[in-house]
C-alpha cells in the first residue's frame, strides 16, 4: 500500500457531516427527503449523513461513471437507474462524494429532474471547484478542496483505499 498523507481526519469528517445533516433537517423539516446515493464513492458519506438525519428519509442508490484510474472521460454512464414513481413529486437530495468537472453531476441533476420531482438539490462532501468544466454547483458542501486525487472515505483509486476512515493524498 502507497504512503497516504491525511487532508481531513475522521473527528473532522464527522464533525461536518453532522453540520451538514442539521442544516438539511432546519431546510426540510417535517417534509419526506428521498435521498438518492451515488455510488460506490457517496456511500460512507450517504450513510453517516442518514444516520445523524432527524427527519423523514428515504434512500436511494443510483450509479454513473465516468472515470478510468485518475483521469476523468468526461463521458457518463448509468449504470444503475432509478424508478420514476420514487421521485415523482418528491423532494429529492442527490448525494455525491465529490464534484470535479461537473459533467457527472450536470447528469444527474438532469436524468433526476426528468422524472418530475418536487425539488431536486445536491450535497456533495467534496467539491474542487478549480477543475470545473460545466456551470454546476452542489447545494450543499462538506468541504472545498484543491486540485488533488483524493482517496478514503468511500472515494478510491482503482477500487483501492474505499475502507480508509479518513480522506487523504496519495503521496
Ligand atoms: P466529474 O464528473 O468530473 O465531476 O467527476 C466526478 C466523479 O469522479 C466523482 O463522483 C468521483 O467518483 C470521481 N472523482 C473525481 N475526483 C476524484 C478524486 O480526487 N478521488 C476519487 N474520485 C474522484
Ligand atoms: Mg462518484
Amino acid at each position: 500500500m502507497k504512503k497516504i498523507k491525511k487532508l481531513f481526519k475522521e473527528s473532522e469528517i464527522n464533525k461536518r457531516v453532522k453540520e451538514l445533516s442539521n442544516e438539511l433537517y432546519s431546510e426540510y423539516g417535517s417534509e419526506k427527503v428521498v435521498f438518492v446515493c451515488t455510488l460506490k464513492g457517496a456511500v460512507f458519506f450517504a450513510c453517516d449523513l442518514l444516520k445523524k438525519y432527524k427527519g423523514e428519509a428515504r434512500l436511494e442508490f443510483l450509479r454513473a461513471s465516468s472515470y478510468k484510474g485518475k483521469k476523468s472521460t468526461g463521458k457518463i454512464e448509468l449504470n444503475l437507474s432509478i424508478s420514476k414513481e420514487n421521485i415523482e413529486g418528491e423532494h429529492v437530495i442527490i448525494i455525491e462524494d465529490i464534484v470535479d468537472t461537473g459533467n457527472t453531476l450536470k447528469f444527474l441533476k438532469e436524468y433526476i429532474g426528468g422524472m418530475n420531482p418536487k425539488s431536486v438539490k445536491i450535497i456533495t462532501l467534496l467539491d474542487k471547484k478549480a477543475r470545473r468544466e460545466v456551470d454546476i454547483d452542489a447545494d450543499y458542501c462538506g468541504f472545498e478542496i484543491d486540485d488533488l486525487f483524493v482517496v478514503g472515505y468511500g472515494l478510491d483509486y482503482d477500487q483501492k483505499y474505499r475502507n480508509l476512515p479518513y480522506i487523504g493524498v496519495i503521496e
